[in-house]
């Protein structure tokens, strides 16, 4: 959070977008440090995020824009709020903990709950119609490409093999009886993989981050700052790649190496484990 705020702190008085504005966190910490003419636009495709995000920054008054709105479409989205430029952009990928343990969508193998996994409940396929439509090929490589899943075929198999699939525990368990016990891996759960790379192609998380970068950047204002966390190797490979293109020209990466969080930030939030964050500053 504290380098975050500090990488993107706006430099003058001006816009901030958060396109992930998710619980508020990122944006109140920007926020608080940055001088009093700079405003902040978040986005958010899951409406309860926004509600939450809406209580936290209340204290902020008008300074705050809040939209429902992928990052997909940020250039867009910052048009019709009249956002023509912004002084920082940041996007921290993925689902909240909130979002895995409390919005009932079937984030978490931990808990019983309906397939859905939709960021968005408002739009789109559920994680069940896709397991339900999927062929086991097209499983295979969504398991492998998002989850670097080993067992991906088998997988893809038993959970074709145990159509219809309706449930967390549905899932847990066809993955459960694919994958031999001496093979699950030590430290994460047997379905850790699998519930990523699933939720990651029902909200197609991948194609939505190949196409906001290039608007973000475009977005920067000169000096600006665009920020990227990623917590999955191929949406960091997205953000690795497109900030070497960029930085051929009018921009430049902050940093050569991604950020990585420290042992005791790992200790006191073992899901920041795999985070990496990136940053890329318009130089013209
Ligand atoms: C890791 S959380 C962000 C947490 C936030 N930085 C905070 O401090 O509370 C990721 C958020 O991004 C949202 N999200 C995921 N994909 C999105 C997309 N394509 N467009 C907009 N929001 C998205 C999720 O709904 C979630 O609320």
């Amino acid at each position: 959070m504290d380098e975050v705020a500090f990488l993107l702190r706006p430099r003058r008085e001006g816009w901030v977008i958060d396109g992930t504005v998710g619980m508020g966190g990122h944006a109140e910490a920007l926020l608080q440090t940055a001088p009093v003419g700079v405003r902040l636009l978040g986005l958010d495709t899951d409406p309860e995020a926004l509600t939450r995000s809406h209580a936290r920054l209340a204290s902020f008054g008008d300074r705050v824009t809040l939209a429902h709105a992928s990052f997909r479409d940020v250039a867009a989205t910052a048009t019709t709020h009249g956002v023509r430029k912004a002084e920082s952009i940041l996007l921290d990928l993925g689902v909240s903990s909130q979002q895995l343990e409390e919005s009932a969508r079937g984030f978490s193998f931990q808990v019983d709950e309906p397939l859905d996994m939709r960021l968005d409940p408002t739009a789109g396929p559920t994680a069940s119609d896709l397991l339900d439509t999927l062929s086991e090929p097209e499983l295979t490589r969504i398991l492998t490409e998002y989850g670097d899943e080993p067992h991906a075929r088998r997988i893809a198999r038993a959970i074709v093999r145990r159509r219809p699939l309706r449930t967390t525990t549905d899932l847990v368990a066809a993955v459960k009886s694919a994958v031999p016990r001496p093979a699950w891996p030590k430290r994460l759960h047997v379905a850790t993989r699998t519930f990523q790379a699933i939720r990651m192609a029902v909200n197609d998380e991948p194609g939505a981050l190949r196409q906001a970068l290039p608007q973000a950047a475009s977005l920067l204002a000169p000096r600006g700052r665009l920020g990227v966390i990623a917590f999955h190797s191929g949406e960091d490979r997205i953000v690795k790649r497109t900030f070497r293109e960029l930085s051929r020209a009018d921009y430049a990466e902050i940093e050569p190496s991604p950020r990585v969080p420290t042992d005791d930030e790992v200790r006191a939030n073992p899901r920041a484990r795999s985070a990496k964050l990136r940053g890329l500053e318009r130089i013209q």
